[in-house]
């Protein structure tokens, strides 16, 4: 269960971030691959915006590209790392402002003043109470006529099968990898979870996903908030075809009724990152002298 602390201890270092998160690309062959060939084509028509704001930025893997499409870019972290090393990356850019927060506040924003808010590969980590507080503070932060794109956990969909890989790895087993002694067969129950998981037959509970959130509890937890969820994207991520994870769009709830999300259901998403590194690989080969 990450809680905002375990958060900060895991991206609060910056020592953790020597390549600035490029190893998460490494399925695309590289972030800008990533950007362009997933993430772009998901968001390009909110842009460009006049303001974004980016929750959870981390060193900037996303905000290297989106300041180019507005004349305000805002960036909040809970990590003072993450925050030192993008004033210092982006000081040439004025129009790029970046703020410190506790993990569930946007005070440091102006209300109604967010035309596009987004987040991606962060907030998975982050569990129900935190996602409320975020959609509470960007019902009052976006324009009316804003809308934001939040990646999420959906793990909580799973509830019900999660014993299996931790009866197999238990938690504390887990934990305890980290440490320097590895505990006694570790290393086969780990090969053999990740086996069973790319196979499909045991949920991928890898990758720290939020076991709190669903695309089912995020909708409810918009309607509390005031916003109207437009669209979600089931996604796998990384090992097997569970979509463990979620891509939710959400706008203020206007006057009018809302209309029902539109849902789609996507075990593919790794496979489409692959073939976006092979076609990427492809075209870097050819000569150019
Ligand atoms: C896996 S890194 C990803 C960073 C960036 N999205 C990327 O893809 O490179 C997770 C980031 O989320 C930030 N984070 C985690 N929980 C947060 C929270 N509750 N509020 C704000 N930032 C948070 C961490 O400090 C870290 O920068």
């Amino acid at each position: 269960m990450p809680t905002i602390e375990q958060n900060l201890k895991w991206w609060g270092k910056p020592a953790g971030w020597a390549d600035g998160g490029e190893r998460w690309s490494a399925p695309w062959g590289g972030t800008d691959v990533e950007w362009w060939a997933t993430l772009y084509p998901r968001v390009r028509q909110f842009l460009p915006a006049a303001t974004i704001l980016e929750i959870a930025p981390g060193f900037g893997r996303w905000a290297q590209f989106l300041k180019g499409f507005c004349d305000k870019f805002i960036a909040v972290d809970l990590s003072p790392a993450c925050i030192d090393n993008l004033k210092e990356q982006f000081a040439a850019d004025s129009h790029v402002h970046c703020y410190v927060n506790d993990g569930r506040s946007l005070a440091m924003v102006d209300d109604r003043s967010i035309d596009f808010a987004f987040t991606f590969d962060s907030l998975p980590h982050v569990e129900a109470d935190v996602i409320a507080a975020y959609l509470q503070e960007l019902s009052k932060k976006l324009k009316p006529n804003g809308f934001a794109f939040i990646h999420h956990s959906n793990l909580e969909a799973y509830r019900k099968s999660l014993w299996l890989p931790k009866a197999i790895v238990p938690p504390e087993i887990a934990a305890n990898s980290n440490g320097t002694a590895t505990p006694r067969g570790f290393w086969m129950r780990r090969s053999l979870k990740t086996t069973l998981t790319n196979w499909g037959v045991v949920v991928n509970n890898y990758n720290n996903r939020a076991e709190s959130v669903s695309a089912r509890i995020f909708i409810e937890l918009c309607d509390v908030a005031g916003l109207e969820c437009r669209s979600q994207e089931l996604i796998n991520w990384n090992f097997g075809p569970w979509l463990t994870d979620c891509l939710s769009v959400v706008t203020p709830r206007g006057k009018n009724s809302p209309k029902p999300p539109r849902l789609r259901r996507n075990p593919h998403f790794m496979d489409e990152a692959e073939h976006a590194r092979r076609t990427a690989e492809f075209y870097s080969g050819i000569p150019r002298d």
